[in-house]
């Protein structure tokens, strides 16, 4: 039993106009002490799946329209309050994009921590543990920094105390949403060197989003590409990144500098990711594809095992026409 198991979730929005369906039968294994990256266009649907997790959705206008998600083999759909207090920021612990809107700018970030640590570990000594915390996320002179308000610390400095917050509670699942896209590429590669240590030191599953490919490297051990609600690619990272078999996935891997070997130019993906709702009748990606073909325009592929461990949902897979599928 996987840490972290999602059984074909839908999570729909509800809205004047109606009700569209932005995660579409998404299944997901992530076992403890290992690293899952999502990544995708904005608008995929990657930080519905995440705030699923720990059920932290507004009900409505979301509503959870089907599948199961266990924590640890229980099913966080049949949870009470109670229960469900104990999985957020308890089992579970957030790290989001914007520190600054997740900090209270009035409270110094001691205090913050503090109030994690009395809620989530009653036993614990408030102030020697907010200055562990502290120094265990990398903050240089913790006992003074921990009488900081948010806006006197930097962005890198707001995300590791962030980090800490959620460290908090000693949660078994890290989910870090796009925890390094407000932040220059310096500060972002420390907050993910942390993250790696963090994981080699704790032994916590995290589960990383990002629409940056470039950060999945090295970061992860498998990765789920997810495009307009669906997983599309899923499979052991540096397997897919040497080798994509879905043409988004190819086409992710074109667009990032980094990740092309040797290569001159940029790709950038023609078209944008359409509206849920909006979808082709066929394979969603088939608007955008350079690989389309009949049936592609009609019949929507399955997300199917095409060689062991690399899972894809497309009628073309590179490779597979001359049988030379990894
Ligand atoms: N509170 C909401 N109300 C209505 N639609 C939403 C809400 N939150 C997200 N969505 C829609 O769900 C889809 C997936 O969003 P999201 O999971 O945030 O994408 P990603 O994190 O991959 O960028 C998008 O089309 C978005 O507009
Ligand atoms: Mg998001």
């Amino acid at each position: 039993m996987a840490l972290l198991e999602i059984d074909n979730l839908a999570v729909d929005f509800v809205s004047d106009t109606g009700r569209v369906r932005v995660v579409d039968g998404v299944s997901l294994r992530l076992e403890a002490g290992r690293t899952l990256c999502l990544v995708g266009e904005s608008g995929s649907g990657k930080s519905v799946t995440a705030l699923s997790i720990a059920r932290l959705l507004q009900t409505p206008p979301a509503v959870y329209a089907g599948g199961e998600i266990r924590l640890d083999g229980r099913n966080v759909f049949t949870l009470n309050q109670r229960e469900l207090c104990a999985v957020r920021g308890g089992m579970v612990g957030y790290v989001f994009q914007e520190p600054a809107a997740s900090l209270n700018p009035v409270m110094r970030v001691g205090r913050q921590i503090e109030e994690s640590l009395l809620l989530h570990r009653p036993g614990c000594d408030p102030g020697q543990e907010v200055i562990r915390l502290l120094k265990l996320c990398g903050i240089p002179a913790p006992e003074l920094r921990a009488r900081d308000f948010p806006f006197q610390l930097s962005g890198g400095m707001q995300q590791r105390v962030m980090i800490a917050m959620a460290l908090a509670a000693q949660p078994r699942l890290l989910l870090a949403d796009e925890p390094t896209t407000a932040l220059d590429v310096t500060i972002q590669a420390q907050i993910l060197d942390l993250l790696r240590d963090l994981q080699r030191q704790l032994g916590m599953a995290i589960l990383l989003i990002t629409h940056n490919l470039a950060i999945v490297d090295g970061m992860s051990d498998d990765m789920a590409v997810m495009y307009a609600g669906q997983i599309v690619e899923l499979g052991p990272t540096a397997a897919v990144l040497r080798n994509p078999l879905h043409p988004y996935t190819a086409a992710l891997i074109q667009s990032v500098p980094r990740l092309q070997v040797g290569a001159r130019r940029l790709t950038a993906i023609p078209g944008t990711v359409p509206q849920p709702g909006q979808y082709s009748a066929g394979c969603r990606f088939y608007p955008r594809c350079p690989q389309a073909r009949p049936p592609c325009d009609t019949q929507p592929p399955e997300l199917r095992e095409v060689a062991p461990g690399r899972w894809v949902r497309s009628w073309y897979v590179a490779g597979e026409e001359s049988g030379v599928v990894p």
